[in-house]
């Protein structure tokens, strides 16, 4: 079980950015705050695989509603990762399991 932060420190809505360095690929992972939930993508846009965030850890469009890719401006649904603008859309983004216990945000052991 891989502790990611504490849920205080990812502001509702807002987002964070987190490297597994250690993981078989290195991922990048993208965590998006919204209404008390918590999502988990990783950091890796469907149209050309690359990281989407702003400037690290900044994902989220302008309206706090989706995540906006910063290569070419994709906007994808929070809650289901699936681009409804921009050059990849009706595709997702690749979901990842995290979860929230007791104040702190863990990563999904299904991806460990
Ligand atoms: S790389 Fe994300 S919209 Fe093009």
């Amino acid at each position: 079980m891989r502790r990611l932060c504490r849920l205080a420190e990812l502001p509702d809505p807002g987002s964070a950015r987190f490297e597994l360095p250690d993981h078989p690929y290195g991922y990048s992972l993208c965590l998006v705050r919204r209404d008390g939930q918590v999502y988990g993508y990783l950091n890796s846009c469907p149209h050309t695989d690359s990281p989407m965030d702003w400037s690290p850890g900044q994902f989220l469009a302008g309206d706090g509603r989706h995540i906006q890719c910063a290569l070419h401006g994709a906007l994808f649904e929070i809650e289901s990762g699936r681009c409804v603008a921009g050059p990849c859309r009706g595709d997702r983004l690749t979901s990842v399991t995290v979860y929230v216990d007791g104040g702190v945000v863990y990563l999904g052991e299904d991806f460990e």
